[in-house]
């Protein structure tokens, strides 16, 4: 039995997490393939998979323009199959953010047709190594808005992973 993981990730969270559920699959006793939309949406196929999990970060309220382009060409072969759509945000990391970070994931499902069969709202991390002067001042004017957090105190990882663990094997197991 095969799970496929999708994925794309702009700074490194969302692979990081891709790669913790490929673990989790593994463990459970899946075949995975992990690809990316960033260099490999042209060649991606959902042949042969059981499963699909999709993972993708969200960036000024949208996934990737190519994740997305990618869920919307195939969105007839993934509404047939069993899939876990993983929506990865910062605001997903605060109660009172939750509503927003589930509101991402219905834009991008009504843009794209795709209706996975179960989601998850995860957490992700803030990176400043990896940010130029726009993400930095995006991330600490926008995002994080009113929440005491220094965006250059160094990364700061708000995954969830015991959670994550929890819902994937439910997927996984179901
Ligand atoms: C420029 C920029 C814009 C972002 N916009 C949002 C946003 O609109 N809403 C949100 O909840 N998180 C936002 N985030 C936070 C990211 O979703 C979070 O850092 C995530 O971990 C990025 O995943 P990645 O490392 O896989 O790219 C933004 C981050 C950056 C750098």
């Amino acid at each position: 039995m095969t799970i496929l993981i999708i994925f794309e990730s702009l700074e490194g969270q969302t692979r990081k997490i891709s790669e913790f559920v490929e673990e989790r699959c593994q463990r459970a006793g899946y075949r995975v393939r992990m690809v990316s939309t960033h260099d490999m949406a042209a060649q991606i196929s959902v042949e042969g998979a059981e499963k699909v999990v999709l993972a993708a970060p969200v960036h000024e309220r949208l996934h990737p323009k190519g994740f997305e382009f990618f869920v919307a060409s195939h969105k007839d072969e993934l509404n047939a199959l069993k899939t876990l759509m993983i929506s990865v945000s910062l605001n997903a990391a605060f109660p009172e953010g939750r509503a927003e970070a589930l509101d991402f994931l219905t834009e991008m499902q009504r843009r794209t047709g795709f209706e996975p069969d179960s989601k998850i709202l995860a957490a992700g991390a803030v990176r400043p190594d990896c940010y130029g002067y726009f993400e930095s001042v995006t991330v600490r004017n926008s995002v994080l808005a009113d929440r005491k957090i220094n965006v250059f105190e160094g990364i700061r990882e708000f995954t969830n992973w015991d959670a994550l663990a929890t819902e994937v094997d439910a997927f996984v197991n179901m």
